[in-house]
């Protein structure tokens, strides 16, 4: 296993000093990504010393090394997992070909329009989280905050490197491209619409990290059954770095629901106004968070029937999750699906295409691996004796998306007037009143070891250190 050498600039397992011409081009964008981190990074962390885990090389016992850096010296690196010579296309109509080491002609465009939009998502997410560390619940939680940050920063660089060695000068100018975007700006925002929402407060930063990095890891699933090797390689790597993302929103949410129902066994009471009085978040709000996070991120998957997505899977450059574990012939001419669609204000399930439903598949995979984990939440409220249940809404709830955009339904599956929606919207989706009682909570709480009130400690430390040891140190 190679181990990078950290006398390069650019920490890499690429051979990036063999390539002088790339060398040049990343060496070129660096400073505009500092810069960029700069100008839309974290807020105020510029002199933080913060207890970061870098990527050494790909081992997956090596892959991580723990200590104190500023972010702006993170070492971003491009890692690769290890090629196989002879890896196979395993579906679409190349199946059984040699896997491709550079991009076939006839499939630039679509591939470069793929990496771009993945890649347009990681910048994003930094920019909507640059002010959640004024707020931080725990020295712990602002570490874990700025490692999600560091690492969505290196999922740029991934991209940015297959761009520029890859796309010669479109990938550079695309490159730029993902500098100059910014989310939620009404001239040049980001590509897609989730990364354009904010992320103001905490309990919403735990909610985009438990659902919208799921839709990372089911993304980069998808992509890392490319046909395109480099493709393939480097986003299998960016999922050992995602699994952590959604485990600081899976446990954040457990966090706050564990501390809720604490008080509300202390104070015998499910009164939201008694609760917030208390200062901890209402199960209910917590609810109307969830259908928010959930609805916007199952609409990143795209419209139920695409035929971009069959071109897709049929060229070789997007597989389906688990490709390699499905028993079929991985070609999928000829076969079917149901997607939903609403007839005269019923909702029906209709049959289609199966190669132009692979959206709706993914999504669907994505839908059964997210429930598992508010399973998990329930746990909590379960143990701690109170009745209340967090349930997904339905697939239907607040499309914006594909055949259900814009029709109004419950969270529990009814097709509803508009004036039913309007009328309970507000016990469905967070109200303006919601979001500043928690915005209302968000004060900094930064000794170690110390919690705000509203969230329970962790279990555990990071990287076996204790709970209270100091994960930033403030410069
Ligand atoms: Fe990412
Ligand atoms: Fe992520």
């Amino acid at each position: 296993m190679s181990t990078i050498n950290y006398s390069d600039k650019i920490p890499n397992n690429v051979n990036l000093s063999e390539d002088r011409t790339l060398q040049r081009a990343l060496e070129q964008w660096q400073p505009n990504f500092i810069n960029w981190w700069d100008d839309v990074g974290p807020e105020g962390s510029t002199n933080h010393d913060v207890y970061l885990r870098t990527a050494v090389s790909v081992d997956p016992q090596g892959w991580a090394q723990f200590g104190h850096v500023k972010m702006r010296d993170y070492r971003w690196g491009i890692f690769l997992n290890p090629g196989d010579a002879n890896r196979e296309i395993h579906f679409g109509d190349h199946k059984g070909e040699k896997a491709w080491a550079d991009v076939p002609g006839e499939h630039r465009a679509n591939l470069r329009r793929i990496i771009v939009t993945q890649g347009d998502t990681e910048p994003a997410s930094v920019e909507q989280q640059r002010h959640l560390g004024l707020t931080a619940p725990s020295m712990y939680d602002l570490r874990n905050l700025f490692q999600i940050n560091v690492e969505e920063g290196r999922h740029l660089w991934a991209m940015v490197y297959l761009l520029h060695r890859h796309f010669g000068r479109d990938g550079r100018e695309e490159a730029e491209a993902l500098l100059d975007r910014r989310s939620g700006d009404e001239n040049n925002p980001r590509i897609l619409e989730a990364f354009n929402e904010k992320t103001p407060d905490w309990l919403a930063f735990f909610m985009f990290t438990y659902f919208t990095d799921r839709d990372g890891k089911f993304q980069l699933s998808a992509l890392a059954e490319s046909a395109f090797d480099p493709l393939a390689r480097t986003t299998k790597f960016m999922l050992t770095e995602e699994a952590h993302h959604m485990f600081v929103g899976e446990s954040g949410v457990s966090r706050i629901v564990q501390r809720t129902c604490q008080v509300m066994n202390e104070l015998k009471t499910d009164d939201v106004g008694k609760l917030r009085a208390a200062g901890v978040i209402d199960l209910p709000t917590v609810q109307r968070y969830l259908n928010f996070h959930y609805s916007v991120t199952i609409d990143l998957f795209g419209a139920d029937q695409s035929s971009n997505a069959a071109t897709f899977y049929s060229s070789g450059l997007k597989g389906r999750y688990e490709e390699g574990k499905r028993e079929d012939d991985h070609i999928l001419k000829g076969q079917t699906y149901k997607v939903l669609e609403v007839q005269n204000g019923q909702l029906l399930e209709k049959e289609v295409p199966l190669l132009n439903a692979l959206n709706e598949v993914l999504r669907d995979d994505f839908i059964r691996d997210s429930v598992a984990g508010v399973g998990r939440w329930n746990k909590v409220i379960e143990k701690a004796g109170i009745g209340f249940r967090l349930t997904v809404p339905h697939k239907a709830f607040h499309r914006n998306i594909g055949a259900l955009a814009g029709v109004k339904m419950s969270p529990d599956g009814r097709v509803i007037s508009e004036t039913e929606w309007e009328a309970r919207r507000g016990e469905w989706l967070p109200t303006s009143e919601d979001r500043a009682f928690v915005a209302s909570l968000m004060g900094r709480v930064i000794e170690p070891g110390k919690f705000a009130n509203w969230i329970a400690p962790p279990v555990m430390g990071i990287n076996r250190q204790p709970v209270e040891f100091e994960y930033v140190r403030f410069g």
